[in-house]
C-alpha cells in the first residue's frame, strides 16, 4: 500500500519510534490521526507536520483501560475509516520478575496485548466495509527471542506475535494485510535508565529510531507480512526455534552481567 494520500492511524505517536513513523508517514504523503496519552508532545508534533502541509489530528488516548482502546477507534472513525493503522503503543518492563510490582505486570499486558486486540477489533467492521487496509504491529525481536529480565515485556510480544499471525490468516481475503515489525533495540525514552547502561555494557546493536521507521515504512509500502530488524538477530530466532538449548547457554554469561549492573536485582539469590 503506497501511503501518499492515505489515511493512518498511529498509537505511540508521542514515542521515539512513534515520532519517528509520523515524520516518515508525512513525508510520503499520508494524512495522520496520531495518539498517545501526552498530547502537549502529540500538539507539538502536530504544529510541525501542519507547518509542512500534512493533514493532522490528534486524538488523545489512554490504552492502559478496556475503555480506552474502543473510545479511540470511536474517535478515529468518527472522521472516516482509516487505510492504515499502526499499533506502536507499548511499554517496557526491567528487572528479575521478582522485583516487579503487579500492576506494572498487568498494565504491560492491557497496553501491549489487550489494547491492539480491542482497538482492531472495534475497528474491523468498517475496515471489512471499506474492502481494503492494513493493520501494522509493532511487536519486537524479544516477541521471538525470549530475553531474561524482560520476561513480562518478552511475553507480551510474543502474544501480539501470535495475535497478529493468526489474523493475518484469518483475514486472508478480505483487502486487509496484516504486517508484524519486530524491531531490535532503538535509541528511544523506553529504554532510558537500566536497560541503556546494559545495553552500552553488553555492546548491543543499537538503532535510531528514523531508521526504524524508515525501514517500516518501506515494509508497508511493499505490502510484507514481516520485518525483522538485525542480521545477526534473525539468526538467533531460528537458532532459539531449532536449538533453544544452545541460546540458554549463550545467555547465561549475559545474564549474570545484567544482574550486576543492575543494583535492584543484583542482590537477589541465583
Ligand atoms: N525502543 C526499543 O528498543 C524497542 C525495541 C523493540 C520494540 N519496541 C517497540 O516499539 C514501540 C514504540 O516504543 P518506543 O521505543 O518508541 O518507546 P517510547 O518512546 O517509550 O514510546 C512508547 C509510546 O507508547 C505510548 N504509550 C505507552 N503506554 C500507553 C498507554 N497506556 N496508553 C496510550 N499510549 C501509551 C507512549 O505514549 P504516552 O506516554 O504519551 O501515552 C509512547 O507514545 C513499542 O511497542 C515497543 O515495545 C521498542
Amino acid at each position: 500500500m503506497k501511503l501518499n494520500a492515505r489515511t493512518v492511524l498511529l498509537t505511540g505517536a508521542s514515542g521515539g519510534i512513534g515520532q519517528a513513523l509520523a515524520r516518515e508517514f508525512a513525508q510520503r504523503g499520508a494524512h495522520l490521526l496520531l495518539s498517545a496519552r501526552n498530547v502537549d508532545k502529540l500538539a507539538t508534533l502536530g504544529n510541525e507536520l501542519r507547518a509542512l502541509g500534512i493533514d493532522v489530528s490528534v486524538l488523545s488516548a489512554d490504552l492502559s483501560s478496556a475503555d480506552g482502546a474502543e473510545r479511540l477507534a470511536h474517535a478515529a472513525l468518527s472522521g472516516g475509516t482509516p487505510d492504515l493503522v499502526v499499533h506502536c503503543a507499548g511499554s517496557m518492563s526491567f528487572g528479575c520478575l521478582e522485583t516487579i510490582p503487579t500492576e506494572e505486570i498487568t498494565q504491560l499486558w492491557q497496553t501491549n496485548v489487550i489494547a491492539p486486540s480491542l482497538l482492531t477489533r472495534a475497528l474491523l467492521p468498517a475496515l471489512r466495509k471499506q474492502g481494503h487496509g492494513r493493520l501494522v504491529f509493532v511487536g519486537s525481536i524479544f516477541g521471538s527471542l525470549a530475553f531474561p529480565m524482560y520476561a513480562t515485556y518478552s511475553a507480551t510480544k510474543f502474544a501480539l506475535r501470535g495475535f497478529a499471525e493468526a489474523l493475518r490468516r484469518e483475514l486472508d481475503g478480505s483487502g486487509i494485510g496484516v504486517t508484524y515489525v519486530a524491531p531490535r533495540y532503538t535509541r528511544t525514552p523506553m529504554n532510558d535508565g537500566a536497560p541503556a547502561r546494559i545495553a552500552q555494557a553488553l555492546s548491543m546493536q543499537q538503532d535510531e529510531p528514523a531508521m526504524v521507521a524508515r525501514r517500516i515504512a518501506d515494509a508497508i509500502e511493499r505490502d510484507r507480512r514481516d520485518l525483522f530488524f538485525g542480521f545477526g538477530e534473525r539468526i538467533f530466532v531460528k537458532l532459539n526455534a531449532w536449538f533453544p538449548w544452545l541460546v540458554d547457554r549463550g545467555l547465561r554469561a549475559q545474564t549474570r552481567r545484567m544482574r550486576e549492573l543492575e543494583p535492584a536485582t543484583a542482590g537477589l539469590p541465583q
